[in-house]
């Protein structure tokens, strides 16, 4: 039986959007791709809201290919990488098996990280790269990158200002010119409710103006290659077209429900999941920085997930255990995507009656 997603990725992905990978295959270098291509990268300008200086791409990658580009083409000299989880240490590890200095700027996992501290670390006048996560899954925790952007803009405007959204574009609030970064990019397997295999990257011309100085900059990694083609509205490499068809049709579908009622549904999916936390456990992370796509539970009862998760297969749902260190201390679901709040009622319910709460 196919159990349906409530991980914090892969999520769920509609027969619909299924169906749109079964065109018949064309040419990346013909007219008809061009056209697929404009139609995507417009849609996207049109649903982030994106000025002429911020320009979208889409990379036949999953997300974390966004981490070497940063560290390839963006750091220049020195980059600060701030730590509050598991994907943000990979980021952050990232930058340096780039070659590139970086400081880790560690903050507690389940804590957010705050503008002061940033801000503390930058007076440095040592970095030319920052990087943030928004919502890191391994914790729940979503980081204020609109906060964090306002100081970096007002203060430190040769930071170049790169945050990770990968499980929150397309869910929680997104908007490049709200945040005030300069690049923030997302893997179609989170909230853009598409399968694996395509990274949305959404970049300001100071970065790419800054990866035209950096040497070095790989081949696959080359953010200004990136950029050239997209110029052609054409990619540097081979794309995964049929992912492509997907994801034109997953922007028709944003676009027909509105940014902010996208954002609407998750919070309100979000709420629901926390209170039913705050009920029988405890949210790990701290008030006031929940994910909107993420639920990060403490598994204050001690309730066995696997054993949870066996029994929501066999109905046809699955959520997840803990990530990394926080394996057995949490649990997690994942409401992203497709998913509504009816749906999320239900899982609940399963949750509930399986659990005896
Ligand atoms: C916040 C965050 N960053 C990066 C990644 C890595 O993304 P991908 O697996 O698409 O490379 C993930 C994956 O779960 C993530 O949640």
């Amino acid at each position: 039986m196919h159990k349906k997603l409530l991980i914090p990725g892969p999520t769920e992905v509609s027969q619909e959007i299924l169906n749109e990978q079964t065109h018949p295959m064309i040419s990346h270098r013909d007219k008809e791709f061009v056209e697929l291509y404009t139609g995507i990268t417009t849609k996207i300008g049109r649903y982030f809201e994106l000025p002429s200086e911020v320009k979208p791409t889409v990379t036949t990658s999953s997300g974390t290919l966004w981490f070497d580009i940063v560290g390839r083409s963006i750091v220049q000299k020195k980059a600060l990488a701030c730590v509050n989880g598991a994907f943000s240490q990979r980021c952050a590890e990232t930058l340096r098996a780039c070659g590139k200095q970086t400081d880790f700027l560690e903050v507690e996992w389940g804590k957010a990280v705050k503008p002061e501290m940033i801000a503390e670390k930058l007076d440095s006048n040592e970095y030319d790269t920052l990087t943030v996560c928004h919502n890191e899954s391994s914790t729940g925790v979503r980081n204020p990158i609109a906060e964090i952007g306002k100081i970096v803009k007002e203060n430190y405007p040769n930071i170049i200002y790169a945050v990770d959204a990968v499980s929150s574009m397309a869910g929680d609030k997104t908007l490049p010119t709200e945040i005030g970064c300069d690049i923030i990019f997302a893997s179609t397997q989170k909230c853009f409710a598409l399968p694996p295999g395509l990274a949305v990257a959404l970049v300001n011309d100071k970065a790419i103006e800054r990866a035209k100085e950096v040497p070095n900059r790989g081949t696959y990694t080359d953010m200004v290659e990136i950029f050239e083609f997209e110029k052609k509205h054409q990619t540097p490499f081979t794309p995964c077209i049929p992912l492509l068809y997907a994801l034109n049709k997953r922007m028709d579908l944003l676009l027909d429900e509105t940014y902010s009622r996208v954002y609407q549904r998750h919070l309100h999916m979000a709420q629901y999941t926390q209170q039913w936390a705050k009920k029988h456990f405890e949210m790990f992370p701290e008030a006031g920085y929940e994910s909107i796509t993420v639920s990060c539970i403490k598994n204050t009862q001690s309730k066995n997930v696997k054993e949870l998760n066996q029994k929501l297969g066999e109905k046809g749902y699955m959520i997840s255990n803990g990530y990394d260190k926080l394996a057995d201390k949490t649990f997690r679901i994942g409401h992203m995507g497709e998913w509504n709040l009816q749906g999320i009622k239900e899982i609940i319910s399963l949750i509930d009656s399986i659990w005896g709460l």
